[in-house]
């Protein structure tokens, strides 16, 4: 197995690896410490079916449903990402991390392109580590004490959402209170947790109240340099730390048909900075 780091910040590139297969304890060992230095993983020409996606998933962790999209027949805990020819609105198109309303969020998404554009539909990803470390130690201190409330209706999420084939829309929205910043389980780093998708307000402040600072973290969680730019082609395969990214799927290939798979294991209650 090699892997070849692809930015001063976040993402490598892991070759010499067939994900169809059953990982050896030494591949899996392997590769979760990768996530934990590089924290999103690119796997290239993986020849997966959606049970054997699923498969994979589940050698990293309990699977997570997401609660708004019916899964695969053939495998329940991974649900198909779709933009067709006439669609106008991509799936999760703005920054976000995924499913932060969840009281255990999702630990890690394993996405796999299986149709793709011609050109266009590439995938940004960012570090919330690096964001965290770029803070003052001054707003470090202040965000340090801070919780904050995720909803799945919060920013738009709803409306690039999967809506074809939603469901659950009747029940209220998933809501949950997490830490602002996150402490990682294995790695100890820590993460900007807040995301412009789904944080609405902090705990015990109006929404109002909490704008502007909410403003400038997100504002500051997208710079550019915090940042890698992924392009797919049929077969890649992206495994994101929820922890300690987050990403945001361009919306730039109208007329064109873009078809994912996507799983995720099941997370933690998120910790905070003086949180064991
Ligand atoms: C997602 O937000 O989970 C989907 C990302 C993508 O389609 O690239």
């Amino acid at each position: 197995m090699n892997i070849k780091p692809l930015s001063l910040v976040l993402g490598a590139e892991v070759s010499g690896i067939d994900l169809s297969k059953i990982l050896t304890d030494k591949q899996l060992a392997e590769i979760e410490s990768a996530q934990d230095e590089f924290e999103v993983l690119f796997f290239r020409d993986q020849d997966l079916t959606p049970a054997a996606q699923q498969a994979l998933a589940e050698q990293f962790g309990e699977l997570l449903e997401y609660p708004y999209v019916e899964g695969y027949k053939e495998a329940p805990y991974l649900v198909q990402i779709a933009k067709m020819e006439e669609d106008k609105v991509n799936f999760g198109g703005l920054w976000h991390t995924d499913s932060t309303y969840l009281e255990r969020p999702p630990a890690l998404t394993i996405l796999y392109a299986r149709e793709i554009p011609p050109l266009g539909g590439d995938t940004l990803f960012a570090s919330m580590t690096r964001a965290y470390e770029t803070l003052s130690p001054g707003m470090q201190k202040l965000l340090g004490g801070l919780t904050a409330v995720f909803s799945a209706e919060h920013g738009g999420g709803y409306a690039v959402r999967e809506f074809r084939q939603n469901k659950n829309l009747d029940q209220a929205p998933e809501q949950a209170v997490h830490p602002v910043i996150r402490r990682h389980p294995r790695s100890g780093k820590l993460a900007l947790f807040v995301n412009a998708a789904h944080t609405v307000r902090f705990s015990d402040m109006t929404e109002e109240e909490s704008a502007p600072i909410l403003e400038y973290l997100h504002h500051h969680q997208q710079r550019p340099e915090f940042s890698y730019r992924f392009q797919w082609q049929v077969g890649s395969l992206a495994m994101w730390d929820n922890r300690t990214t987050h990403h945001n799927p361009l919306n730039d290939y109208h007329g064109y048909k873009r078809v994912m798979s996507r799983v995720m294991t099941r997370g933690e209650v998120p910790v905070g900075v003086g949180q064991k």
